[in-house]
């Protein structure tokens, strides 16, 4: 191309033609286009969303007594009883909301089956946290429930008022089927459905803010008993809504079966936390915990099962090598037995092979998919600190970065206090210093060892866990942090003395 624009940055309306005609030539020839490349590469992934979070599998491998456990005790709402409370608990990637959410697709599928009025309310208590949420959501779930169902009753009761007009003998009740009403007449039959009608208008939200809960409380539990029926509510992440709200839900949610006159209300409280009970009304915590089950970590043979089951369906036949599952599961093992992680880590594998072009997933792979995720998870820890704790980071960071490794928390203090003055920050005295270390410590960002001086007493040796140049980057970007300029010499200064 040897035509410049011109300054303006226009050309001719020729020299356009020219320069557009010759671009498309070229790319016919030989340059391949920016997806091609990509394109290209042998397929690893058939079928990738399986190994996804949000996929709820259909089986659950080593997590049979659980489900057991939980339908054995749902099963009372399908004979029309109210089902203990359940509280599950178990360490994060333990299979609790997957096996949950599996029970009640059962619950409600066999409830259809056999029509009995059964329903299963999920809710997630990270997102929907607090009183009036979570009330408003259970309301308007019914409410939108309770209109079909008047919807659906209205029109049976249409096809009775016109079959009444050939034969007005339908209007007698059989005596097999109490549930069908008894009417006098058609007219009898137009009243009821204008009845009905009524109500269903009458049947209003609830605004996502506003009312006082008392109000929203009223119009829920109104909703739940308009008809007959079992609702089982499930809050995952129940500990967050104590957390930020308390137990007030709880104990309105525990204390309602007293009340209810035609439905029932049982609850499934889901936590990978279960200190949260220690913060829980003796009532509410007896009520809420009449039946527990636990979910306990996954073994790495537990972890194989479980991948290799996805990977059937996740992955091209032949596209893992043979010791990418068991090394997947390993890895995952030591963190906790957590199948997330492992999942995480087999489509994180398979993604860095496909970018390679690879035609298979191999060990290799696996290990830098677990650098990435330590990586990532490394940098939203840092990235989400609060300051102080960010200024001890930086403190021992900068320790580091001089060459001064298995430093003590005298040596991180006076560092972190220079910050500080740098920064216009409030200082923290050093007993406080201390404890952010500790956090620091169960954070796995640095390592923090008692060692002992002999006659001098014992002293913390602090060091870095997490990569220096990727850690920093994180804390430099901070905007209160990136004003700190030029502390590297006064550390060195330190250290020169
Ligand atoms: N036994 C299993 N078989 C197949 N997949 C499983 C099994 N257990 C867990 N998983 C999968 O692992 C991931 C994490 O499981 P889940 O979300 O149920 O964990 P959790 O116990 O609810 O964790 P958290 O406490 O963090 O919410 C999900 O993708 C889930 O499908
Ligand atoms: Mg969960």
């Amino acid at each position: 191309m040897t035509d410049e624009p011109t300054t303006d940055g226009r050309r001719t309306a020729d020299r356009d033609f020219e320069v557009d005609l010759d671009d498309v030539l070229e790319d016919d020839e030989g340059d391949e286009g920016l997806f091609d490349d990509l394109l290209s590469g042998e397929p690893i992934f058939e079928n990738k969303e399986v190994l996804r979070p949000s996929y709820t599998p259909h089986e659950l491998p080593h997590r049979k007594d659980q489900i057991n456990n939980m339908a054995t005790i749902l099963v009372a709402a399908l004979r029309g009883e109210t089902p203990s409370n359940i509280l599950i608990y178990g360490k994060t990637g333990t299979g609790k909301t997957a096996s949950a959410k599996f029970v009640s697709q059962e619950l409600e599928k066999t409830s259809q089956k056999y029509s009995v009025p059964c329903e299963v309310e999920y809710i997630n208590c990270e997102v929907t946290d607090t009183q009036y949420r979570v009330l408003a959501q259970l309301a308007n779930t019914f409410i939108e429930q309770n209109r079909t169902f008047v919807d659906s009753r209205v029109e049976e009761l249409q096809d009775l008022r016109e079959a009444a007009e050939d034969d007005p003998s339908v209007l007698e009740a059989d005596d097999e089927n109490d549930d069908h009403l008894d009417f006098d007449s058609p007219e009898a039959v137009d009243d009821y459905i204008e009845e009905l009608l009524q109500e269903k208008s009458e049947m209003e939200d609830v605004p996502m803010t506003g009312w006082p809960t008392d109000r929203v409380y009223a119009r829920f539990f109104e909703a739940v008993d308009y008809v007959e029926r079992v609702a089982v509510i499930m809050l995952d992440e129940i500990d967050k809504l104590v957390e930020k709200s308390g137990d007030d839900t709880l104990y309105n949610l525990s204390r309602m079966n007293s009340e209810l006159e035609n439905s029932r209300v049982s609850i499934i409280g889901i936590s990978n936390d279960l200190k949260f009970t220690d913060f829980l009304d003796p009532r509410v915590k007896s009520s809420l915990g009449e039946e527990e089950i636990v979910f306990p970590p996954y073994d790495a043979n537990q972890l194989r099962d479980i991948l290799q089951h996805r990977s059937d369906v996740a992955f091209k036949q032949n596209a893992l090598s043979e010791d990418v599952i068991p090394l997947c599961a390993a890895f995952a093992a030591q963190e906790h037995g957590d199948a997330r992680r492992a999942l995480d880590l087999l489509r994180t594998a398979g993604e860095l092979a496909e970018r390679d072009q690879s035609d298979g997933v191999t060990e290799e792979h696996v290990r830098r998919a677990q650098d990435k995720i330590e990586l990532d998870r490394v940098v939203e820890v840092v990235r989400t600190l609060p300051t102080q704790s960010k200024l001890v980071l930086y403190a021992i960071l900068l320790l580091e970065d001089n060459g001064v490794h298995n430093v003590n928390t005298g040596e991180v203090y006076n560092i972190y206090k220079t910050l500080c003055d740098e920064l216009d920050a409030d200082v923290l005295t050093q007993r406080r210093v201390t404890d952010l270390i500790s956090e620091l410590d169960m954070l796995g960002i640095v390592n923090a060892v008692v060692v002992s001086k002999g006659r001098y007493g014992r002293t913390k040796e602090i060091s870095l866990s997490v990569p220096v140049e990727e850690t920093e980057a994180v804390l430099e970007a901070d905007s209160r942090l990136s004003d700190i300029e030029n502390v590297t010499p006064f550390v060195q200064a330190r250290f020169d003395n």
